[in-house]
């Protein structure tokens, strides 16, 4: 039976040794002890771990009757949130529904993660419309991005559905602390609870994106399966049967090596948002202490037509975790033409996923030769199952990885900086 998920280390043999990989060895093997069993820093931010397993079952029961009731009664759900409130929604959404639909889909629109006054001003005259409903999402309930974008778009509501504006607006935040959290219940608004223990960028097997997710007709409880099923594997596999651990244990090995970047490359765009997600959970959670690897991604081919030069021939930087689709859900046969006018006759006959993969091939060996490392993480398919599991098997390489590079993964206290600028040069009351 083929692994849902599985790390191929063949294409590093070039530039890691088993002697490599075995002199990091004792290091991972304590990162792992160390996050499991909560003697490090951030451990009060754990809860991510053992939530697939943990997720209640009423709570999840409740996420679905939710769901339901914004398929009913709108066609566009917009839903605010910012960084960790978001990305992960976004990730699971476009990996898992089709490019294109018919008009009658539901639809998905993000607001509150850009200051962009175009967008907003569009976005409301947009929804004009349209049949919506809200999914405000703030742990903190004070982020600015969503708290403008949610005062403006349930003015909108308010206007468009007078006293039955507040059945349309479903809020997730904190249990207790913050001005959403009061609000939603002076207006009794449906709301749902992120854990005290769980931090934004971990929080997609939560409320947070489960219901959106949950709304868009994607199957949630595939998704908690799916990562209670790396959970499983994941906590108890030793060392060289552990991909989480030899992924954490690469990525350091790399960086020890003076390359300093990581780029998460896909040849299924389907995959963009996930790089997105992924690029917020690595960089936030190790990017302090003037240490960790900065992030980047790239789609191929497509990125081959623009980066690819640099990557083949520049500045030695990086190395790429390249995620590879075995089976895509659809296919498409390149046929044979008569006239061969275009000379790809020599195609005839075979399919696109597999020009894509040899795409893939070709592009691995030309960087291998380039003296790009390459790691390769073969994704079984891209269904909420499969997905389920990269979340956790990302999460749990990133818990692995921050504490074999020394650092707390579970904070971001460099993110307030820009913050307290930007609310001194707009005058809020209280800031210095
Ligand atoms: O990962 C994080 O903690 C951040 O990206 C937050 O999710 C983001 O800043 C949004 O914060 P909040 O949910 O409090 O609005």
């Amino acid at each position: 039976m083929r692994k849902v998920l599985e790390l191929k280390l063949d294409s590093m043999s070039h530039f890691l040794s088993k002697t490599d990989f075995e002199t990091i060895r004792k290091e991972v093997e304590e990162a792992k002890r160390t996050l499991l069993n909560g003697s490090g820093p951030g451990q009060e931010f754990r809860g991510w771990l053992d939530l697939p397993v943990t997720f209640d079952e009423d709570e999840l029961n409740r996420i679905l009757t939710c769901a339901k009731k914004i398929r009913s009664m709108a066609n566009v759900l917009v839903v605010i949130g910012i960084g960790g409130s978001y990305l992960g929604t976004r990730a699971a959404v476009e990996a898992l529904r089709p490019y294109f639909s018919s008009r009658k889909r539901m639809e998905i629109i993000y607001a509150g993660q850009t200051l962009s006054s175009q967008y907003l001003s569009e976005l409301l005259f947009y929804l004009k419309n349209k049949e919506f409903a809200i999914n405000v999402i703030s742990k903190s309930g004070t982020t600015i991005e969503p708290a403008i974008a949610f005062r403006a778009l349930n003015n909108l509501l308010k206007a468009k559905y007078g006293d039955e504006a507040s059945k349309r607006v479903f809020v997730t935040s904190d249990r207790k602390k913050g001005a959403l959290k009061k609000l939603a219940n002076q207006q009794q608004y449906e709301s749902f609870v992120i854990p005290d223990d769980i931090g934004g960028r971990f929080s997609v097997l939560t409320p947070v994106g489960l219901l959106p997710i949950a709304a868009m007709g994607i199957s949630i409880k595939r998704l908690l399966a799916g990562a209670k099923a790396a959970r499983n594997h994941y906590l108890n596999a030793s060392y060289w049967k552990n991909d989480a651990m030899l992924y954490a244990a690469a990525r350091n090995l790399l960086y020890r090596k003076e390359i300093p970047c990581e780029m998460l490359v896909n040849y299924e765009p389907k995959l963009n948002q996930l790089a997105e997600w992924w690029k917020q959970l690595f960089a936030e959670s190790e990017g302090k202490d003037g240490k960790g690897l900065f992030v980047a991604s790239a789609s191929f081919s497509t990125d081959l037509h623009s980066l690819g030069q640099y990557i083949q021939e520049g500045r030695r930087l990086l190395f790429e975790t390249v995620i590879q689709i075995n089976e895509p859900q659809k296919d498409v046969l390149i046929e044979k033409e008569p006239s061969d006018f275009d000379g790809l006759n020599y195609l005839a006959g075979k399919t696109l996923d597999v020009v894509n993969k040899r795409a893939f091939e070709g592009t691995l060996m030309a960087h291998i030769s380039g003296q790009v490392p390459n790691l390769i993480l073969n994704l079984d398919k891209l269904d909420p199952y499969s997905l389920g599991y990269l979340f956790y098997f990302f999460e749990l390489a990133v818990g692995i990885s921050g504490y074999i590079l020394g650092i707390n993964p579970f904070n971001q206290p460099g993110v307030e900086q820009y913050k307290k600028n930007m609310f001194r040069l707009l005058d809020k009351p209280g800031i210095q």
